[in-house]
């Protein structure tokens, strides 16, 4: 039996976490958990994440509608595009949005975090594509996340910031960690002159690093073409995206987006 007071604790300790690490500003950002596929905690609209406690967590059903949510508190605007998450991905039990500095100037400039800089990015992230700007609370941003949703677990939002989600509340939070610090060294290798990228092989082996150890959700070196054809996915067959001729200076988010299109048949 879930406990679900400790659960709205947790999420109010990740949402201290997220503001005190300067993820978001004033009111900004949400938090979600899935308690089972009819009931999902949330944050409310408009606090600051830094101070709730746990009377401030709302519950809403599958389709954002609300279930229990305390005098003065509705569930945050942003609820669509976390109950599209767990639509999609039923391996998915929370889903975290802020605006952190780094990851959200990148998505304000339009570039996607596809070079290959270090070991534990590629591992936990593979590369973090950009979905098509929305405005805030409509089915835009739902619909613009969905189609990066079966091949990555952390998607920056264009013009507007990062969304990442995970088995557990932890695990999404650490996510947008990982993205942050990702943005962060890329942007100040920039600086010193442009980063040294990995090789292509020095990717494909940390590629099977992760594959080996079964490390759960999404990631682009799961993608496998075969697929398509209806064959089981394998990672042997030489045709996974990332065997497929990204670039070492590259735009591996690029090719991976070509591939997933076309697996989608888009
Ligand atoms: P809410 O306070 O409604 O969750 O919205 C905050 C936010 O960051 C919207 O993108």
């Amino acid at each position: 039996m879930i406990n679900e007071y400790e659960i709205k604790k947790e999420i109010c300790d990740i949402g201290k976490r997220i503001y005190n690490r300067g993820m978001v500003a004033s009111n900004d950002g949400n938090i979600s958990v899935k308690l089972n596929d009819h009931e999902f905690l949330c944050t409310p609209t408009g606090v600051s994440k830094g101070f709730m406690t746990p009377e401030y967590i709302c519950k809403v059903d599958e389709n954002g509608n609300v279930l229990q949510a305390n005098k003065g508190f509705k569930p945050s605007s942003e609820i669509k595009m976390h109950m599209r998450v767990y639509k999609e991905r039923p391996d998915v039990n929370s889903v975290v949005h802020a605006h952190p500095m780094y990851a959200t100037a990148f998505a304000i400039a339009g570039i996607p975090l596809t070079q290959p800089i270090m070991p534990e990015a590629v591992i936990a992230l593979g590369c973090v594509p950009i979905a098509e700007y929305g405005t805030p609370s409509t089915e835009e941003i739902p619909n613009a996340v969905s189609k990066y949703l079966q091949h990555f677990d952390a998607v920056l939002l264009e013009n507007h910031g990062a969304l990442t989600y995970g088995d557990s509340l932890l695990n999404a939070y650490h996510k947008m960690e990982s993205v942050e610090f990702y943005a962060q060294l890329l942007f100040l290798s920039k600086q010193l002159g442009g980063p040294k990228e990995l090789s292509r092989s020095q990717v494909e082996r940390l590629y099977e690093i992760r594959r080996q150890f079964g490390m759960k959700g999404k990631h682009p070196a799961d993608i496998c073409l075969n697929a398509k054809d209806g064959k089981p996915s394998c990672h042997s067959c030489g045709q996974c995206s990332c065997e497929a001729g990204a670039s070492s200076e590259g735009d591996l988010v690029a090719e991976i987006t070509k591939k997933v299109m076309k697996e989608l048949g888009l």
